[in-house]
């Protein structure tokens, strides 16, 4: 009964330790530092934006205190210039980032910084507590995510 009782939870600790260990943390690798560098930074955009757009969407109730929270945040990350993750030779490792950004880097760079441009805005428009106008700013914040994933991020890790 013990012997059962240990393993169990052994098997619960493991279960535990695996999901820790997913999409979040699994990022870290210091043999690979600018994938991890630029995959924590889409983390943080997407743990803010995430929730955001479930608000807009009515998948989880509007907290405005929230909203201002998580936009603050999203202002506060378009200031990072995060092209310091995309040095020549990062496009092998754990990377969903294809080969076309390094082949199109002037493309792939005003990509980045018209995100970065929705996601200022989006935290001004957010503190007006105007909500139709933040739906449709959270609308061209997510278009600029798409449009730069569209075309130059896979759907599963490449290497
Ligand atoms: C200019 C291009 C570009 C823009 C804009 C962009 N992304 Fe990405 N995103 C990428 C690339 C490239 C990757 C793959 C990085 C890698 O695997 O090395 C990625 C990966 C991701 C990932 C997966 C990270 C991981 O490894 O688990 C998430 C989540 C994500 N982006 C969310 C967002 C959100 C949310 C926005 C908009 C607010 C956004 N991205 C805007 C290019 C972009």
């Amino acid at each position: 009964m013990l012997r059962f009782k240990q393993k169990t939870l052994l098997a619960a600790a493991a279960a535990a330790a695996t999901l820790l260990s997913g999409p979040a943390v699994s990022h870290f690798d210091d043999q690979q530092m600018p994938q991890s560098y630029r995959q924590s930074y889409f983390a943080l955009l997407a743990a803010n934006f995430g929730p955001m757009a479930a608000s807009v969407k009515g998948e989880i109730p509007w907290d405005q205190e929230k909203m201002e929270g998580w936009a603050l945040d999203l202002g506060a990350l378009s200031t990072l210039d995060i092209m310091r993750g995309f040095v020549d030779g990062s496009d092998k490792g754990t990377t969903r980032a294809k080969a076309e950004i390094w082949q199109n880097k002037a493309d792939f760079t005003d990509k980045m910084k018209a995100m970065r441009k929705e996601l200022a805005s989006l935290q001004q428009v957010t503190a007006t507590g105007d909500r139709a106008a933040i739906a449709q700013q959270v609308g061209a914040a997510g278009k600029a995510c798409k449009s730069c994933h569209d075309d130059y991020k896979a759907e599963n890790y490449l290497y």
